[in-house]
């Protein structure tokens, strides 16, 4: 799996914008979608590889392979606004539905981003859900979901939303009948993120093993990748940034160019039914084959920062 292509085009402008089509199944009635009323399917199972076959919005018949990813940063760059971080808590960064071969599309709908393309350019996201009534889950998120330094949280938010959510087919409009609320599936996908952030206490079960943040330690990719796959249940993808450990003084002649700066967790599934349901089967990051980590392997390579003072609260 392209992991390292995934890392820049996060970052990137939407370039697939002039790709782009409203909703994936195009035509879809928007009637009975009641999905207490099928038994789930497994996402990227045999029998929900045929969208034909099934009601799209109770299975996941497009991104079947849900990554739950988290950050760990040390600060937000926006303190003086109040953008801080939570505590004792990694942060949200996303809900991902990869197809189930590893590869995965974006920014799927852009009808749906509540702006022309090609950035996201709007209202902040958060104020689509007031009218929701779901100040609470906009709380939460302010905590909780908090952008990559020098990103404020509501660009980030409607980033996520367009990029990603658009690409699940339980999130399309049609799945939420003739009596449709504007951006209902927004704030749909918003609950359904934080429903499983909440599930993944990366920062507890690193604090289990004794493993916390430090300015003065180093740690090696064991410290992270055993605890953490002990609590998932299932190995998850270990992500790093910062310099590559044989350009560091520590590395210096090491054949070793892996990334030395603990930054992202992703912990990937298959789901029942629709992802809103909440019900994942933890799977092993590599499941397609690909890599379960970018960082340095080297014993003690790895930086695992304290928060800057004054960036959490
Ligand atoms: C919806 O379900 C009802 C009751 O089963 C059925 O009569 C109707 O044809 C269905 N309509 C569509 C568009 O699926
Ligand atoms: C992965 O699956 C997607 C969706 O089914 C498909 O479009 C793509 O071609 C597949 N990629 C590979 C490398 O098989
Ligand atoms: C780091 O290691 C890679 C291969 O593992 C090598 O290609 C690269 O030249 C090395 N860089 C330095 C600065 O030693
Ligand atoms: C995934 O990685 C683990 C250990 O890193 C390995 O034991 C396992 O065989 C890998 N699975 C696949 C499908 O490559
Ligand atoms: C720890 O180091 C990181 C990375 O250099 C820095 O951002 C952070 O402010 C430091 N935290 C403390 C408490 O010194």
């Amino acid at each position: 799996m392209a992991n390292t292509r995934r890392r820049i085009a996060a970052f990137a402008p939407l370039l697939l914008a002039q790709h782009a089509v409203a909703g994936l199944y195009p035509g879809m009635s928007n009637l009975n979608h009641t999905c207490s009323l099928v038994d789930p399917v497994l996402s990227c199972s045999a029998g929900a590889s045929d969208p034909s076959a099934v009601d799209t919005c109770c299975t996941e018949t497009f991104g079947g392979l849900v990554l739950a990813t988290q950050f760990w940063n040390t600060y937000t760059g926006f303190e003086s606004q109040g953008q801080v971080l939570p505590k004792d808590a990694w942060t949200l960064h996303g809900l991902w539905p990869d197809f189930c071969n590893g590869s995965y599309t974006q920014y799927c709908d852009l009808t749906r981003q509540g702006t022309p393309v090609p950035a996201w350019a709007g209202p902040d996201i958060g104020t689509f859900l007031e009218p929701l009534g779901k100040l609470d889950l906009l709380a939460w998120m302010k905590k909780h979901w908090v952008a990559q330094p020098g990103w404020l949280n509501g660009d980030f938010w409607g980033h996520e939303f367009s990029k990603h959510a658009t690409c699940y087919s339980t999130f399309d409009v049609e799945c939420y009948g003739p009596a449709y609320r504007q951006h209902e599936e927004v704030a749909d996908f918003f609950e359904t993120a934080a429903a499983f952030h909440r599930a993944l206490p990366t920062w507890s079960w690193l604090e289990a093993s004794g493993v916390r943040p430090s300015n003065a330690t180093t740690f090696s990719l064991g410290d992270f990748t055993r605890p953490l796959t002990q609590g998932f249940g299932a190995i998850p993808y270990v992500g790093c940034s910062g310099p590559k450990y044989n350009a560091t003084e520590a590395g210096k002649g090491s054949t070793d160019a892996g990334y030395t700066v603990i930054n992202e967790i992703w912990y990937y599934y298959h789901v029942y039914g629709r992802v809103q349901r909440q019900q994942g089967l933890a799977v092993d990051a590599n499941i397609t084959g690909g890599r379960v980590t970018n960082c340095a392997q080297a014993p003690g390579a790895l930086h695992y920062y304290e928060r800057t003072a004054g960036s959490e609260i």
